[in-house]
């Protein structure tokens, strides 16, 4: 079945679809004539893209931190379609500091966000995604495999996402619900930009060369792919799928390639 057919139609929630990843999801789906709901915190600017995503599209301000907001998000989306066939977590944040250095208002925060953000829409949007034979998903990353020094909170927000989505999936076996953990590898978004530093304020640039990287348009497409075919778990990059390979079999290998990938980094944590 192909991406038209299979999402047309279809009430999807897409979390953190203001930018990066969230939004060419947001815009894939909508062209495949699904009815999209758009959540984040910046509501002018997703509907300034609103039109770019399609006919039948909700934007929702939604702080994903606060368990009244995600419950307001689903309300809204079942108040205007009926229904939710698929809900994507996908609103995020990453860090970057030593955890010696880091305060601990950054763990809090990305555990908050990226953790409990993923468990409350979840929470709420379940009753109706198992009505709907529907399915759930958590873009996680690499770093939810295999963790990254000087990424110590948002290591841990992905790990526990995964935690969390593979026992739903177990405890829904028999119900019809697909579960998805979705993990990117290096994409081009504005997430290093956004990502918070030591004293808990946003790092403002990349260390990375964002445009060498995978785009967030064909990241979407793997999604997609990833949702049509129900799948329960997909690893993107070749650097990504090499990584969690080698973690799985030689972890203490993978130790020492990681400490040497990160010090490679311009600002290298470790200097
Ligand atoms: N880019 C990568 O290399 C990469 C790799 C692996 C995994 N990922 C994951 O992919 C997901 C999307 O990130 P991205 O790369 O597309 O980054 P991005 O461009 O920074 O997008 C992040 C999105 O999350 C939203 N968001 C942040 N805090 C939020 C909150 N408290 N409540 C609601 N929405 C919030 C942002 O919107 P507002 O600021 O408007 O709220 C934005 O729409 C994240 O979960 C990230 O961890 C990214």
């Amino acid at each position: 079945m192909n991406n038209q057919k299979y999402f047309k139609d279809k009430v999807i929630i897409v979390t953190g679809a203001s930018s990066g990843i969230g939004l060419a999801a947001a815009k894939l789906f909508g062209s495949c004539g699904a009815k999209v709901v758009m959540a984040a915190r910046s509501l002018e600017k997703m509907e300034a893209m609103a039109p770019e995503v399609g006919k039948d599209v909700l934007c929702v301000r939604c702080d994903v931190s606060v368990e009244e907001d995600c419950k307001a998000l689903v309300e809204k989306t079942v108040e205007r379609f009926g229904r939710i066939d698929i809900l994507v977590n996908n609103a995020g944040l990453s860090m970057r500091a030593m955890f010696k250095d880091l305060d601990l208002v950054v763990i809090k925060r990305l555990m908050d966000v990226n953790f409990w953000g993923t468990v409350f829409c979840t929470k709420y949007a379940l009753p109706y995604l198992l009505e709907a034979k529907g399915q759930v998903v958590g873009v996680i990353s690499i770093a939810g495999y295999s963790a990254l020094p000087a990424r110590c909170a948002y290591s841990s927000s992905k790990y526990a996402i995964r935690g969390f989505l593979d026992t739903l999936r177990i405890e829904h076996l028999k119900d019809g619900l697909g579960v998805l953990v979705f993990a990117p590898g290096y994409t081009e978004s504005n997430v290093r930009n956004a990502a918070l530093v030591a004293d808990g304020s946003a790092q403002g640039k990349t260390p990375l060369e964002e445009g060498k990287l995978m785009s967030a348009e064909r990241c979407a497409e793997y999604l997609a792919k990833g949702l049509r075919k129900r799948r329960s778990e997909m690893i993107l990059t070749t650097l990504g799928k090499a990584t969690v390979w080698m973690h799985r079999r030689f972890p203490r290998l993978t130790d020492k390639m990681t400490y040497s990938f990160i010090a490679k980094e311009e600002d290298s944590p470790f200097k």
